[in-house]
């Protein structure tokens, strides 16, 4: 492993916010470079640099098979094992732990499926190539790819970490005309100006903070983008829309949470809600695109890496989290 990020899905599992098998080795957004392949591992060689997917498709099911790799029903990444069911980790007394997702990037080495490790192209950096592996996928994916934002659409991005930030250079990438973004912390701010938003709204009691936003946006958004996880700002997100407005989840609440929103006005104005996990990534096609677009000057994704940190750091990184502190912290080995 070269380099792994802190993603707020780690501190879910963390807080027990969503019900896993454990023990576990979290970790889910990780660069590496391969040491030794497997029997029969095609397409890779040692010393090739990748980045991780932690949704391996299983290419069989019809999800799959309809080219959704996102939806896919028989991925082994969700059973926090290798898809022969083994998990190459072992406490010393010999009782099992797994790897989060099959992969487990918390950890100075990793074994994983081949098809789970995806070739990037020469000159990416580690740090640029962990962070396509999840909050960039999922953030970009959100909006071009779940979206499928148009040209000179206004775009709101509610929560500014690395998912939501990642939303934020999806919109520029995207050629959006107003690109505003939203956090209860003001130093996020200044980093989403300086990734392209053209307005930033520092969130507040929310009559004031809506009123903001809607100027900032020119009226009610085309498209909003939730990447917190908060039933209060989801449904902020629904009651902004205009009509034809689309609502996009990408933040993930713990489990049971639940939003309403009113369904008239809703279903009077064709409003739309879209849920969109790892932003529909297909890794192979898509990871190797989003370092070139990365290496192009286009997705300027180290601009998210504000901390690096040491394996023992973790817990400090979670604290740091959950206060909304950092964009991106990135443990570097
Ligand atoms: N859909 C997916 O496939 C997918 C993938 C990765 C992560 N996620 C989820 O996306 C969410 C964001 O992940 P992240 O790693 O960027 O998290 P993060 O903790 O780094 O960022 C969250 C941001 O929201 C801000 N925030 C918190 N409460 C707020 C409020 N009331 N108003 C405004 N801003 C507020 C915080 O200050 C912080 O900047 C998490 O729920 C994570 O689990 C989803
Ligand atoms: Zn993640
Ligand atoms: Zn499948």
């Amino acid at each position: 492993m070269l380099a792994s990020g802190v993603c707020h899905s780690d501190l879910h599992v963390r807080d027990g916010e969503w019900e896993r098998p454990g023990p576990l080795v979290l970790g889910h957004e990780g660069a590496a470079v391969v040491e030794r392949l497997g029997a029969g591992v095609a397409g890779l060689r040692v010393g090739q640099a990748v980045a991780l997917t932690w949704y391996v498709a299983c290419l069989r099911c019809p999800a799959c098979q309809a080219g959704r790799q996102w939806l896919c029903s028989g991925s082994s990444s969700v059973r926090h094992r290798l898809p022969d069911g083994r998990t190459p980790l072992r406490r010393e007394d010999g009782t099992e732990v797994l790897p989060y997702l099959g992969i487990g990037t918390f950890a100075e080495a990793a074994v994983v499926p081949a098809e789970a490790a995806i070739a990037l192209p020469d000159g990416i950096a580690p740090e640029a190539a962990a962070l396509i592996g999840c909050c960039v996928a999922t953030g970009v994916g959100a909006v071009t790819k779940t979206a499928a934002v148009e040209p000179g659409a206004s775009v709101i991005v509610f929560g500014l970490g690395g998912v939501g930030l990642s939303c934020v250079m999806g919109a520029v990438l995207a050629d959006a005309g107003r690109v505003v973004a939203v956090d209860r912390v003001a130093a996020k701010l200044d980093r989403a100006r300086d990734l392209g938003a053209t307005a930033a709204v520092l969130a507040s009691d929310r009559a004031s903070t809506d009123a903001a936003i809607l100027e900032a946006a020119g009226g009610g958004p085309d498209y909003v983008f939730e990447a917190i996880g908060l039933p209060a700002t989801i449904e902020q997100a629904v009651a902004l829309l205009p009509p034809g407005g689309t609502a996009v989840l990408v933040g993930l609440t713990p489990f049971g949470a639940r939003a309403s929103f009113e369904v008239f006005p809703f279903v009077d104005g064709s409003r739309r809600i879209l849920g969109s996990n790892y932003g529909f990534a297909v890794a192979a096609v898509d990871f190797p695109r989003y370092a070139q677009l990365h290496l192009a000057g286009r997705l300027p994704i180290d601009r998210l890496v504000d901390r690096r940190i040491h394996l023992d750091d973790l817990e400090d990184a979670f604290a740091a989290m959950r206060r909304g502190e950092y964009v991106r912290q990135v443990v570097v080995f």
